[in-house]
């Protein structure tokens, strides 16, 4: 079993894996700083926990952000784990979605990665022990049709989470950088709302579960990489070696 983190401040802690993992953090005795802008999502994130201590904050705001990392050291002690889980993701084609769109997804799913991870690692750097792990998804390496805004916001943050990793490695950090498929949470009603792709009627839905055990094997592996799912790296490797393949099947299930 990965060694269990002091404190973890996880972004996206009152929905879907962030918040499952701040209540499976407190539960193991990890006092955990939980981070959205979902009030109520916060509210249900602590009420399973005294360990629990919420702060309502957009992962956009960098200067919140900083003010926000030195009361949690204050107050919990010095951050030993970060989840960042923060994101959205609305779909459409790229002509039909307004241009705000694209400079909302970009800010929250990749500069809101950035902000966390340049405040957090210096801190974790200094004291030679920590792990960073950044949330960004299959849809990182695989493009599809609906989803140009979410897919190069998961492009940035593996491209940015790759460097980092290899800018810092061997300094008594852990980073990961996860790469799941489709995951039963409400992420997905933001599909439904705006634009649901044929293809994630094909794709089966990992549970939260799989994702965050996959995420601590891969800690206790020192594996960077996390793919969690059968079948997710193989869909990778198709990717890397027969991207029209991919692109005919994308295709043919959205039927243009
Ligand atoms: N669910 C999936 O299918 C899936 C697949 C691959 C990767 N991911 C990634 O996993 C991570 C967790 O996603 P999830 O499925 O649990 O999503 P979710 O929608 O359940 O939770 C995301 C949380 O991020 C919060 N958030 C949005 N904008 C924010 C902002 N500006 N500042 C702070 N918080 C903000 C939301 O309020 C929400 O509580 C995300 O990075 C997501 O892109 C999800």
């Amino acid at each position: 079993m990965s060694e269990r983190p002091k404190v973890a401040l996880i972004t996206g802690a009152g929905s879907g894996m962030g918040q499952l993992a701040a209540r499976n953090l407190a539960r193991e005795g990890t006092r955990v700083a939980a981070l959205d802008v979902n009030e109520q999502g916060l509210l249900a994130t602590a009420e399973s926990s005294q360990s629990i201590r919420t702060w309502n904050i957009d992962v956009t705001d960098a200067d919140a952000l900083a003010a926000a990392i030195d009361e949690i050291e204050a107050e919990l002690g010095p951050i030993d784990r970060v989840l960042n889980a923060a994101a959205i993701m609305p779909l459409g084609r790229v002509l039909e979605q307004d241009l705000d769109v694209f400079h909302r997804v970009m800010a929250i799913n990749y500069n809101g990665v950035v902000n966390v991870s340049k405040l957090v690692l210096p801190r974790m750097l200094e004291r030679g022990r920590g792990d960073l792990v950044n949330f960004a998804s299959l849809a990182g390496w695989l493009p599809t049709l609906y989803m140009a805004a979410y897919d190069a916001s998961k492009f940035a943050v593996v491209a940015f989470t790759e460097v980092l990793y290899h800018e810092n490695r061997g300094q008594g950090v852990r980073f990961a950088c996860v790469c799941p498929p489709p995951v039963k949470t409400p992420l997905l009603d933001q599909a439904r709302d705006t634009t649901w792709p044929k293809l994630f009627d094909k794709a089966a839905q990992l549970e939260p579960q799989d994702v965050l055990d996959a995420i601590d094997s891969a800690l206790d592996n020192d594996e960077f990489w996390v793919f969690p799912g059968k079948g997710t790296k193989l869909t990778w490797r198709l990717r890397r070696f027969l991207p029209n393949l991919l692109w005919k099947r994308v295709h043919d299930a959205e039927g243009f």
